[in-house]
């Protein structure tokens, strides 16, 4: 483990019990993320993308696995320990007024992590708030508004501003972007950006569009049911995608800012995506492949490295050229 990371993610696996038996959302994830770095995160609806989101941040309670956080194994944190570490450790979600309080107006909402966390007096409170509205973009005169007020993009911008009153060292962003007007999404994005440069911010980035994870990543997981089956540094893993399921999310990848015009980058794949209750045997990914095998239905593939910190589950990956 690299004493350079800000986060390592280790085996993390999360199932959910549900009427039809034991849904397995996420299954042994592992990934690091250091300091003023994003991770990007893609795959299809259901893939477990939130839910990996969610307990690495202990939303949610992973079932196993660890999550080292800087230094800190977050895991074995009691509630009153884990409460003060979640300053460090924000969430931005796909809709805005989800984590806005309604009856707040823009600077209260603002303010409350502030307040719950006792930070500063009345004074430094109401200077911090304007401080981080001018920062995001937010006039003045809408401190009194109310979020439904807002437009999605100024409320997703309440939220960015929410989100860094404490100062945060991680934000998981859950398709911040996906739920905003075209036009706007460049600027939301563009503005994470800057954020990241200046108070040296590490992201998990989710999104089901490619091109902007491409934009936005130093280093991407791709996962498909469940499970993380390719994770390398951005320019590798667009150069040389190993995994079939990657390549086929790729053909279809627009550059940014064309790609926003365009909602999922995953409707070329073909066939239905299996029941996370019950998966496939063997690859998961084998009823869908183009180049399963026998082997591919039978046998887990393993995790390997296919270049430098480029690592991929699959059989056939590394062995020989392929073409879909
Ligand atoms: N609280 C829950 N109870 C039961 N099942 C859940 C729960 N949360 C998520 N799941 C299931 O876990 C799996 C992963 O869901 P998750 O929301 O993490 O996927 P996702 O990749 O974020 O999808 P999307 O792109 O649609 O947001 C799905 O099958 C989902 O139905
Ligand atoms: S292991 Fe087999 S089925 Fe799975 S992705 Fe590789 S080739 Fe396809
Ligand atoms: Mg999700």
């Amino acid at each position: 483990m690299s004493h350079s990371e800000l986060l390592v993610v280790e085996n993390l696996s999360k199932t959910f019990k549900v009427p039809g038996g034991t849904l397995k959302a996420v299954q042994n994830a592992s990934f690091t993320l250091g300091p003023a770095k994003t991770l990007g995160l893609v795959g299809e609806s259901g893939s477990g993308k939130s839910t990996l989101g969610r307990a690495v941040l202990r939303l949610i309670e992973a079932d196993s696995g660890s999550i080292v956080f800087d230094g800190v194994d977050i895991r074995s944190l009691s509630t009153k320990e884990l409460r003060l570490k979640r300053k460090d450790m924000q969430m931005i979600f796909q809709n805005p007024l989800s984590s806005l309080n309604p009856r707040m107006t823009v600077e209260r909402n603002i303010k409350d992590p502030l307040i719950i966390h006792n930070i500063g007096d009345a004074k430094e409170r109401s200077h911090r708030v304007r401080e981080l509205m001018e920062r995001v973009g937010l006039s003045e005169n809408m401190a009194r508004a109310y979020p439904t007020e807002l437009s999605g993009g100024q409320q997703q911008r309440v939220v960015i501003a929410r989100a860094l009153a404490l100062n945060p060292k991680l934000i998981v962003c859950d398709e911040p972007v996906s739920a905003l007007d075209v036009s706007i999404q460049l600027q939301i994005i563009s503005l994470l950006q800057d954020l990241q440069r200046e108070h040296n911010l590490s992201y998990i980035f989710i999104s089901h569009n490619l091109a902007v994870v491409e934009y936005m990543s130093d280093a991407v997981a791709v996962m498909y049911l469940s499970e993380i089956v390719e994770r390398a540094p951005v320019d590798e893993l667009f150069a040389h995608p190993q995994h079939p399921y990657t390549r086929v999310l790729m053909q279809s990848v627009l550059k940014v800012p064309e790609s926003l015009a365009q909602r999922s980058t995953f409707s070329t794949l073909p066939g239905e995506i299996p029941s996370p209750i019950n998966p496939p045997s063997g690859c998961p990914f084998h009823p869908r492949c183009p180049l399963a095998t026998d082997i591919c239905r039978t046998t887990k593939p393993e995790e390997k490295m296919v270049g430098d910190q480029h690592q991929v589950s699959c059989h056939q990956a590394g062995v020989t050229a392929q073409v879909i």
